[in-house]
């Protein structure tokens, strides 16, 4: 079969032949890919840098996807970590680690979403309590994780969300997704911007970590009306850096809690636990969609253009 093959980290993948897959144990079924989608994740899968990675070589790079199987019901799945990922024609999947979809979903919208969805929504539903009429900051709101975490955020009840983020086009659009207020990073006064903003926020959904966050958790906690409410930061992407220098006064001078949310501190029992309710919300419309379908033969060129576009790449085999 055909496929998007990574046979060095330094290098893109190519379309080429690989083997097909062989079912093994009794959940597996090879599914007929529709959809996958190119997240960040699948590009740090595909440099070997990714906390997950293995090392092991060649391999298909995807972390999930849309398929049908051979009981022709649509799926949308997630794959372990694993050398056979979801950039080919066909993958081995375990059905437990699916949910059956529609049948007129709309395979792109769902390989688009999911992944980036999937992001806040675990994370507000597995690693924290969340309630409804919490005020929420989003830092890094301009991505496509960001801008569906101020949705889900509206979506569980959220009072305030205030969407912070790098860029003023972006950001601009995002109260029409549901943030009651927009702050942009950059420039000598966003720290006191973020602080007047989002000083008293419950809960922070944190895409950037690097000194950005950093920068940000001092705005917030210096800004606090009352130091004792309770603050959960939850750190869910290292888009502007992997270490951020974490004033330790942070920690003393309000309630601060940090978190992680993603692979190893959610359970792949939590994660597939999520899935039908996100699925359903996506298929039902809930959320905004912007994604480019890319046939999988021109995987080269999506991952070079999946730097700067702001829009998800899907990848579609037989397109
Ligand atoms: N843990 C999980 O479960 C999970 C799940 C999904 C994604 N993630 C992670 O979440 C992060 C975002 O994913 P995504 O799908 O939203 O990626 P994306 O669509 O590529 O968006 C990334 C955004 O980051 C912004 N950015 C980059 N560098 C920045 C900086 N220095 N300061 C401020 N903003 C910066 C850019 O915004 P501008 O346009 O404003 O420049 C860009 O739009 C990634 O690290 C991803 O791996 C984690």
């Amino acid at each position: 079969m055909k496929a998007a093959v990574v046979s060095s980290f330094g290098a893109a993948p190519r379309y080429e032949e690989f083997p097909a897959p062989v079912p093994g144990g009794d959940h597996d079924t090879v599914v007929d890919v529709l959809a996958a989608g190119l997240h960040p994740r699948v590009r740090s899968q595909a440099t070997g840098s990714h906390y997950t990675s293995t090392g092991d070589l060649p391999l298909v790079p995807g972390i999930d996807g849309v398929g049908r199987g051979p009981d022709g019901l649509l799926r949308y799945f997630v794959l372990p970590d694993t050398t056979l990922g979801s950039m080919a024609e066909q993958t081995l999947i375990d059905t437990r680690r699916s949910v059956v979809l529609p049948q007129d979903s709309d395979p792109v919208a769902v390989a688009a979403v999911m992944n980036p969805a999937m992001s806040s929504w675990i994370a507000l539903r597995q690693r924290i309590s969340f309630h409804a009429g919490q005020d929420v900051l989003v830092l890094g709101a301009t991505g496509n994780a960001g801008q569906l975490a101020v949705q889900v955020a509206k979506l569980f009840g959220a009072n305030q969300v205030i969407a912070a983020g790098r860029s003023a086009d972006r950001l601009a659009a995002l109260p029409a997704l549901g943030a009651t207020a927009t702050v942009r990073l950059g420039g000598d006064d966003a720290a006191t911007r973020l602080g007047q903003a989002a000083g008293d926020v419950d809960v922070v959904i944190d895409y950037l970590w690097g000194p950005p966050a950093a920068a940000a958790m001092e705005a917030v906690i210096t800004n606090r009306a009352d130091e004792s409410k309770p603050l959960t930061w939850i750190e869910i992407g290292s888009v502007a850096g992997p270490v951020a220098a974490i004033p330790s006064a942070a920690l003393r001078a309000a309630r601060l809690q940090i978190v992680g949310s993603g692979q190893g501190s959610v359970s792949p029992r939590e994660i597939v636990a999520e899935l039908p309710g996100l699925a359903q919300a996506i298929t039902g419309g809930t959320f905004d969609v912007d994604a480019r379908t890319v046939p999988l033969a021109d995987v080269e060129q999506a991952w070079a253009d999946a730097a700067s576009t702001p829009r998800r790449i899907v990848l579609v085999p037989g397109a």
